[in-house]
């Protein structure tokens, strides 16, 4: 490929997760370093949350600081990663453990990129879509609702659906761009969907985030439930997307105690007890919360005892 942009160098990266350490970026420093780019010199990241994320990263270090512009082309990434400023790499086997918060020049969104996505990558930005309208704007959830059951396929309305998710994401960022208070609310699903994650990939089926955050959503939303913060009503019309959306799988009973202590180490526990966002009602998210134990058990069991009603 030939770069059309008048002074510029093309640095070129595998994709995948893996490749999201230092070794890739000092790949990226050094093509900056041996071209001469100046502190005003722009870097351009197009790809997926991987690059978007490392690029980010790169940018926001070189010689303290220079501009870059996000051009995410998978959906995840532009309707999560690319939005809220933060930057990040992997390390000793930790993901996102070194990064800075940065704003990028800009985000250009162009949704014909989708076209080329297989369904799991589909899945894994719409469960953030689906979480955006769960715990900050109850009409996007009803649209989703809806368009039962195309609302995952390339059409005007998913660029819609894009469009509204990023502005929800903005609005919260802003608000708390250092992640106090507010920003939380997009740990909705997280806390027992990342356990799910992380011990997946010691498995032979490991989970795609979408799938994963999507079975912590109904978790978490049951724990709201519990919390008489919503409805039962409400609680069967969150599952009934998600299940449809993300077809889930059962949770071994011989995994729970394993998944109990992954969620016991998440990074977001403060002083030992576990952190939640929860649901107050769909289109509303409550930050700082906690369940114990014998309730997140009772999560896993309602989890599974869900999956044979449609
Ligand atoms: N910074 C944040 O706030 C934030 C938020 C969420 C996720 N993330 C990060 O995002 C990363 C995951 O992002 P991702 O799911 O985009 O992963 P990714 O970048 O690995 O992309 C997934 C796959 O899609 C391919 N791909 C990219 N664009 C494509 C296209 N248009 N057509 C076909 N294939 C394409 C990639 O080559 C890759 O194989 C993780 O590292 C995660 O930590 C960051
Ligand atoms: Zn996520």
């Amino acid at each position: 490929m030939v770069p059309k942009l008048q002074n510029s160098i093309l640095v070129e990266i595998q994709s995948g997760e893996s490749e999201k350490n230092l070794e890739t970026c000092n790949l990226i420093w050094k093509s900056l370093l041996e071209n001469k780019m100046d502190r005003k010199a722009l870097l351009i990241n197009l790809g997926g949350g991987v690059i978007t994320d490392m690029g980010a990263f790169s940018a926001s270090t070189f010689k303290r600081g220079i501009p870059f512009l996000q051009i995410p082309t998978t959906l995840l990434s532009m309707v999560d990663a690319s939005v809220g400023g933060k930057t990040g790499i992997d390390f000793m086997g930790v993901k996102n453990i070194l990064g800075t918060f940065t704003s990028p020049l800009g985000v250009w969104i162009h949704t014909p990129f989708l076209n080329s996505l297989s369904r799991e990558e589909i899945q894994s930005g719409f469960s953030e879509i689906v979480k955006h309208g769960l715990i900050a704007d109850v009409e996007l959830f009803e649209n989703i609702e809806s368009e039962f059951p195309e609302v995952m396929e390339m059409d005007d309305s998913l660029e819609a659906f894009v469009i509204r998710s990023i502005e929800i994401k903005n609005r919260i960022v802003l608000g708390d761009p250092y992640e106090r208070g507010r920003r939380k609310l997009l740990n909705f699903g997280h806390t027992l969907g990342h356990a799910l994650e992380s011990h997946s990939f010691t498995t032979r089926h490991p989970l795609n985030h979408g799938q994963a955050i999507a079975m912590g959503m109904v978790m978490e939303s049951f724990l709201s439930y519990k919390s008489a913060y919503i409805s039962i009503q409400e609680l069967n019309r969150i599952n009934r997307v998600l299940k449809y959306l993300f077809p889930p799988r059962p949770i071994s009973e011989k995994d729970y105690d394993r998944l109990y202590e992954i969620i016991q180490n998440d990074k977001k526990n403060v002083s030992g007890a576990i952190n939640f966002t929860f649901l107050e009602g769909i289109g509303k998210g409550i930050i700082d919360q906690t369940a114990n134990n014998q309730e997140i058990l009772e999560a896993f069991k309602y989890f599974n005892s869900i999956l044979d009603i449609s």
